[in-house]
């Protein structure tokens, strides 16, 4: 189990979506904790210096075979994990919900929510065989707003959430599983190709009560948390961080 204050030994965690920006910055972190890090990413490679117990598979996390493959390839190394934090998620699209076909519905909510069902799924075998293991799935804070736009990303995140509720019942006592749902968070997911951001910062920063878009390391340090024994009493549960922007 990973210790309360972070200091893990001999923990062995899988970071899906592992290249996101909230991953580098949880790889570095866990690391430092002495935790081997075993990474999925559909990008080529990982940014993060690779060290002796950061390891990197590129895959598809929408695609069953795709992480059943990475799953072989884990067990060359451990036969149990303690952690699983699934990071995948893109938006493909940014169309009203009567401008998407059926494919461009699925394209995005299939990252958003399939890919933390698959890799739940294929992972648990592993996860089952620690003591004190724990999942974390993002989620996001527009699963629980109407926001123009962002029809299948928000269904996808909310189902994240309903479906860690189930995880959490069906899988306890032995692990736990919890979401965090982020508000706006400075990483590449918020910015277009020419560089602006996704939505108006000045006016986002100034409607959020601490003043600010999250640092990656503002997330990383709560998913941190939940998958550390300080956390022992958590399970089911929805962390929301967003300086305040919506209050639960
Ligand atoms: N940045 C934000 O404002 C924000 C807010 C709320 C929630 N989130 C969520 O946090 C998580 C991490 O996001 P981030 O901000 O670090 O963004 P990011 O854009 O840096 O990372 C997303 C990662 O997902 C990976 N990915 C996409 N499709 C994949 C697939 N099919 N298989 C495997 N990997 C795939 C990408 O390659 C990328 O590394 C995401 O789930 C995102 O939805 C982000």
């Amino acid at each position: 189990m990973i210790a309360a204050k972070y200091e893990a030994t001999n923990t062995y965690v899988v970071i899906v979506g592992s290249n996101s920006g909230i991953g580098q910055v949880l790889i570095k972190q866990l690391i430092a904790y002495g935790t081997t890090i075993f990474g999925l990413d559909i990008q080529e490679s990982s940014a993060t210096p690779i060290s002796d117990r950061n390891y990197y598979f590129q895959a598809d996390s929408t695609n069953s075979n795709e992480v059943e493959n990475v799953l072989k390839q884990i067990k060359n190394y451990t036969t149990q994990i303690n952690g699983l934090v699934n990071l995948a998620g893109t938006i493909l699209q940014f169309k009203p919900i009567e401008e998407l076909s059926i494919a461009d519905w699925n394209e995005t909510y299939d990252i958003s929510f399939k890919s933390c069902f698959n890799s739940c799924r294929i992972f648990m075998p592993l996860l089952k065989k620690s003591t004190g293991a724990a999942i974390v799935n993002m989620s996001s804070g527009l699963a629980f707003i109407g926001q123009l736009n962002y029809g299948p990303y928000a269904a996808g995140k909310a189902s994240v959430i309903s479906f860690s509720k189930t995880l959490a019942a069906e899988t306890a006592p032995s692990i736990r599983v919890n979401t965090v749902a982020p508000g706006a968070v400075d990483t590449g997911f918020i910015y277009k190709k020419d560089g602006s951001t996704r939505f108006n910062k000045q006016l986002y920063t100034k409607m959020v009560p601490l003043g600010a878009i999250a640092k990656p390391e503002e997330i990383s340090s709560v998913v941190l948390f939940l998958l550390s024994n300080g956390a022992s009493h958590m399970t089911g549960q929805c962390l929301h961080v967003n300086g305040g922007a919506s209050m639960h």
